[in-house]
Formats: C-alpha cells, sequence, structure tokens
C-alpha cells in the first residue's frame, strides 16, 4: 500500500537503486493510479530533474539522457488496446543500454514479460494507491530484496 505520493516517491527512489542498463519496467493500473508519478520519483532517483519528466501520452516517447542511466519513458495509452509496438520504435530501445519505462504496458500486443519487472499500481482511495510488483525472472529475485531493504529503511525504525 502507497499511503500518499510521499510513499510513491519512496518506492521510486528505492527502485532507482536496483535498475542496470537493460532494466524493463511495464507499469500498469488505472487512470491515475500513479504511473507518471512513479516514473518522476524513479528518474529523480537516477539523477534526473523531476519537473522535466512528464507524460509522454503525445508523443508516445520521452528519453532523457542526463541521469545514472538513459531512461526512456513511453505511455501506450493513445495506442489502445493490442497496441503495436513495432510500430513506436521502442523496441529500438530495447537494446540492454537504457533503463525503459513503459506506462499503459497492458495495451502491448506482445507483452515483453519474460525479462520485465510488471508494476501494477491501482486506486485504492483519494488518499492512497496500492501496488503489486512481479518479476519473472531469476536477475528480478535478488534486486526485489534490495528494493524490501530500501522500502524498509525508507520508512525508519
Ligand atoms: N500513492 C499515492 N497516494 C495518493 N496520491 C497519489 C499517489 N501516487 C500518485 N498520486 C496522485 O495521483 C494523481 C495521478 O497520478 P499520475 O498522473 O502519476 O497517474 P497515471 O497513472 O500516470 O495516470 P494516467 O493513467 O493518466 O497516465 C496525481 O495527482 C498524483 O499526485
Ligand atoms: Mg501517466
Amino acid at each position: 500500500m502507497l499511503k500518499g505520493l510521499q510513499a510513491t516517491d519512496a518506492l521510486g527512489v528505492c527502485l532507482s537503486k536496483v535498475l542496470e542498463p537493460g532494466s524493463l519496467l511495464l507499469l500498469s493500473g488505472d487512470l491515475g493510479a500513479g504511473k507518471t508519478s512513479l516514473t518522476k520519483a524513479i528518474a529523480s532517483g537516477l539523477g534526473i530533474e523531476k519537473k522535466t519528466v512528464t507524460s509522454p501520452s503525445f508523443a508516445i516517447i520521452h528519453e532523457h539522457l542526463n541521469g545514472r542511466l538513459p531512461l526512456v519513458h513511453a505511455d501506450l495509452y493513445r495506442l489502445g488496446l493490442h497496441a503495436d509496438i513495432t510500430e513506436t520504435g521502442l523496441e529500438d530501445y530495447l537494446d540492454g543500454k537504457n533503463v525503459v519505462i513503459i506506462e499503459w504496458a497492458e495495451y502491448m500486443k506482445d507483452q515483453l514479460v519474460e525479462m520485465a519487472l510488471k508494476i501494477d499500481l491501482s486506486f485504492f482511495d483519494e488518499q492512497s494507491r496500492e501496488v503489486c510488483i512481479t518479476g519473472k525472472t531469476g536477475i528480478w529475485n535478488e534486486r526485489l530484496l534490495l528494493l524490501d531493504d530500501c522500502m524498509k529503511a525508507s520508512k525508519g525504525p
């Protein structure tokens, strides 16, 4: 449970610490569940100025190159259900060099779940959101433990 935007911020900063070149994050969830907010927090953890991270729903893809890792932020909302990412150029960024974050990933026709970390956000009430994080491949196991430690530490003793 993420109680307030500061909890989403804490999750984003902790997530940013476990990302590596090639990390792929698939964000899904209701309108206004906090996907862009979480992306902003991850970006700020990577050293990218938060205010430069805006919803790429019209452009579909935004690239941020001034952080610890290059961040590619995509939003498939405008493409609708069964989005074909081969038409967006997004695949070119899945070359193992970038951190790629995709909002509305549930719209993707071909789910890239094998290598990705899936983050499902949902609207709980005005003041809080629920989050469910799943990583299928083994590479995420250790990183999710580190994420857990970071989240516990951020809540204080
Ligand atoms: N954990 C939270 N608790 C309370 N409010 C939150 C939380 N996370 C985000 N919000 C608020 O929810 C609103 C919508 O957030 P955001 O734009 O990030 O959602 P989104 O999932 O990207 O929406 P869209 O589906 O339009 O892309 C913002 O006003 C943000 O401050
Ligand atoms: Mg958004």
